[in-house]
């Protein structure tokens, strides 16, 4: 495969034409959101990269996977590639499963590490997605955690998107639909009253967002369908706390834990149906180590009013 992380796919889809750059300095709101929510209706659907953006040292990546040119290129393929023949391109490499993970040294994600101090809101450029959000949100993270039952077996653990509100410096929530992997991993935790270790991972190899959008069996690896899909091994590490596996080459890994029978008041947010979800309780997360890339790049995903980013995501 022709990429290998965030950085060189954003790199294929410059040389296609298919990246947008931005080197004029923008406001976190409204300009991030409306890139967001405009991107996708190009013809060509690039991506964009804000290099610059008011109050913050890192550059901001919007609408990665939000074309079907994007997606072609994803899978490898060139760039007009028809919708059907992606489709039976990835219903083809599916029966590659499993291509397994590899565990490296010296992963590029702990370059930098963060332990005291912890303040989300000066290391992010956080936006709102949609104007009545009730707060900031990581929409495009890779969520991953382990089953408690069976903490060495790789297979159950889960990679999977779910939305998350910043709460407070280091105070997140989280929306474990019921149905959800994570959601049985934290029933679990919380059976035992013990806190439920995660690794909130924001900027990664966009086969890796793909597949932690596409649902699969509970002990199927989303690691191991990845690398199915790249025809290469994913690279992994271990986190810095919990021995979590971990994408070795994303941008930002966000560590901490879901408290235990803690829940608090998430939402509203604009949905990818085009409505506002209520506020409700959901899980309470604590963060207390951070670590990244050297001039780590922010991804984040706009949704609201289809067709938008998230959709390209879902579809196939
Ligand atoms: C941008 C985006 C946001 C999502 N938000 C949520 C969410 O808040 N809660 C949820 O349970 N699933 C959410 N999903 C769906 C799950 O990521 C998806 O169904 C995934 O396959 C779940 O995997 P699992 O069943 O292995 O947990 C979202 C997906 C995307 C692409």
């Amino acid at each position: 495969m022709a990429y290998k992380d965030l950085r060189e796919f954003l790199a294929l889809l410059e040389q296609e034409n298919q990246l947008v750059r931005i080197e004029e300095e923008l406001m976190p709101e409204p300009d991030l959101s409306a890139i967001g929510r405009a991107a996708p209706n190009l013809d060509n659907g690039p991506a964009v990269l804000v290099e610059k953006v008011t109050g913050y040292k890192n550059s901001v990546v919007l609408n990665v996977h939000g074309s079907w040119q994007n997606h072609a290129l994803m899978l490898g393929l060139p760039k007009n590639t028809s919708i059907q023949d992606q489709f039976f391109t990835l219903d083809k490499l599916w029966s590659d499963y499993p291509v397994k993970p590899v565990w490296v040294k010296d992963a590029p994600c702990k370059e930098i590490k963060i332990t005291e101090g912890i303040n989300l809101f000066e290391l992010l450029p956080l936006f709102r997605i949609n104007k009545f959000d009730g707060g900031f949100y990581l929409s495009k993270a890779l969520v991953v955690s382990k089953d408690l039952d069976e903490p060495d077996n790789v297979d159950k653990e889960n990679v999977g998107i779910y939305r998350i509100q910043v709460q407070g410096k280091d105070r997140l929530s989280i929306q474990p639909l019921p149905f959800h992997d994570i959601a049985i991993h934290l029933r679990k935790a919380e059976e035992l009253n013990q806190p439920l270790p995660i690794a909130i991972c924001l900027g990664n190899d966009p086969v890796l967002s793909f597949m932690a959008s596409t649902p699969i069996e509970y002990v199927q690896s989303e690691y191991a369908f990845a690398g199915a899909l790249k025809g290469e091994p994913i690279e992994l590490t271990k986190s810095e706390a919990a021995g979590l596996d971990i994408p070795a080459r994303s941008e930002i890994i966000l560590e901490g834990y879901i408290i235990p029978r803690e829940r608090h008041i998430e939402g509203p947010f604009g949905e990818f149906p085009g409505s506002y979800s209520g506020a409700r309780l959901q899980p309470e997360i604590k963060i207390h180590t951070i670590t990244h890339r050297a001039n780590p790049i922010f991804e984040n995903l706009y949704l609201g009013m289809p067709w938008t980013e998230i959709d390209y995501l879902m579809a196939l």
